[in-house]
């Protein structure tokens, strides 16, 4: 029976190690929750990194069969591989241009992109072990570009969808890769090629049909005579998840927690992985600014801010932390009172029984990056708001803000703007709450997770048999 194999550069389950055994947890992650529903079925499979280096060959087995049970396939790199490949090339070369970063952070060393080079064919040849023909590959992220191209030529037949969960950057920032042309080949050995918005796939075909030898017509893309779709498909939530949580016990406890700390102050919500993409810095500037114009919000408002860490071996990661830290302890400083403290921040991650009370207890939530794919955090808050009421700032640059248009839509470049609309947000009359949060959790529950999982592969079908219809003419 025909399968369908999952790729991504991670598992959907975290590995720990401790005293030399290895511990496999499920992660929370909105992928992981999305295509449990698939790789979970029949004999499909899911390819991707454990998240951290085991070099002993009796471990690799171990890890590898207690995987298996999950229907979960390792592929294991050495510690050199993940430097030049996760954090030299994906994080330090894609991650930064394609989040227009390109100028102060991309980094073009050759060995980089030679490294991506052959951990993209590690992947291949793993995926070849367990791919047969009439099989389906979804190839998943930035990490990955390379693979579909390399799948397509050993199995010239095979069906391969590839989505991408970050923006793709326009042609002027693209070209200036230097391997911009093999990456573009690699993602073109896909059937149907998927983007969050309508912008990215846009872009992908301009960079595309201006570098390589390809011709396009709408979202078709026509190369050494394959035929090719690139669409958007906007990733959705497990809605249900988040509207079910408050109801239980824990989260209760947590509300009530959070009710007794700071229920005299109207909480603002702002939830990140550690990265300069998402506007942190920027977000801290205008808690600033409103502090310093409106000192009349003082001990009415509580920014809760919290940082999830991520890819703090990566250098412009690890000084964007200290930069926090200090613009933190600054603002705290010059703006406590005695009874007060203007920001709660966080660096670490919380269980998700603290998010789900924290998303029902923030008046606001405040969603500020610079450029971001989707962006989840603002979609979780609204489904968690189930007495429609609550405030999202959403930043024009998450691709979430063509969905979610009933948000409160900043420029996060702009500092007086963030400021003004934080106020107008915490104060805007219960009735506007309401309207505004029942559009958008309508838009949240009818596209979610499973939603975007369904048009994907219904889509892939679709181009599939497109292209032999085209073969048969
Ligand atoms: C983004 C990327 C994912 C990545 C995640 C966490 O959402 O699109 O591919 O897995 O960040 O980053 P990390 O580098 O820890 O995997």
């Amino acid at each position: 029976m025909p399968k369908t194999i999952i790729v991504s550069n991670r598992l959907p389950v975290k590995i720990t190690e401790q005293d030399g055994e290895y511990e496999l947890s499920p992660s929370e992650g909105g992928l992981a929750t999305g295509l449990g529903s698939i790789y979970k079925q029949n004999n499909n499979l899911w390819v991707g990194w454990p998240g951290l280096e085991i070099t002993d060959e009796n471990d690799r087995k171990k890890v590898t069969r207690e995987l298996q049970e999950l229907s979960l396939v390792p592929v294991f790199l050495s510690q050199e591989e993940i430097n030049q490949y996760y954090e030299g090339f994906s994080n330090s070369v894609l991650w930064p241009v394609f989040h227009y970063y390109a100028s102060t952070y991309a980094n073009y060393e050759q060995s980089n992109w030679d490294y991506y080079q052959r951990v993209n064919r590690i992947f291949m040849e793993v995926v070849l072990k367990v791919a047969e023909p009439g099989d389906t590959i979804w190839v998943h992220d930035y990490q990955l570009l390379l693979l579909p191209a390399l799948i397509r030529k050993a199995q010239p037949e095979i069906s391969i969808g590839f989505f991408l969960h970050i923006p793709f950057p326009s042609y002027e920032m693209f070209r200036l890769i230097p391997w911009r042309a093999q990456l573009l080949e690699g993602v073109l050995g896909s059937d149907l090629i998927g983007f969050h918005t309508y912008d990215d796939v846009r872009h992908f075909i301009n960079a595309a049909t201006r570098i390589l030898p390809v011709n396009s017509s709408a979202n078709i893309i026509t190369a050494d005579d394959r035929t090719i779709v690139a669409e958007a498909f906007p990733i959705g939530i497990d809605d249900k998840k988040y509207s079910s949580l408050p109801d239980e016990p824990e989260v209760q406890k947590n509300i009530k927690l959070i009710q007794a700390n700071f229920g005299n102050t109207k909480l603002i919500l702002s939830i990140d992985r550690l990265d300069y993409s998402k506007g942190i810095i920027q977000r801290l500037n205008a808690f600033e600014y409103l502090l310093t114009h409106y000192p009349e919000i003082k001990g009415k408002m509580t920014f809760y801010m919290i940082v999830v860490p991520s890819r703090d071996t990566v250098p412009q990661y690890a000084h964007l932390r200290q930069e926090i830290d200090k613009l933190v302890g600054n603002i705290n400083s010059l703006h406590r009172t005695v009874e007060w403290t203007p920001i709660q921040y966080f660096y670490r991650s919380f269980p998700i029984e603290m998010l789900s009370a924290l998303y029902s207890s923030a008046a606001v939530c405040l969603v500020s990056p610079m450029r971001d794919g989707m962006n989840l955090v603002s979609k979780e808050y609204v489904a968690s708001r189930v007495y429609n009421d609550g405030v999202l700032i959403l930043s024009e640059m998450a691709g979430a803000s063509k969905e979610l248009i009933d948000a409160l839509i900043v420029n996060p470049n702009n500092t007086e703007e963030v400021a003004k609309t934080i106020v107008k947000a915490a104060y805007m009359p219960l009735q506007e709450q309401r309207t505004r949060m029942t559009q958008m959790r309508q838009i949240v529950s009818k596209f979610n997770i499973s939603h975007w999982v369904k048009i994907f592969m219904d889509k892939l079908e679709e181009v599939k048999q497109l292209q032999r219809s085209m073969q048969t003419r």
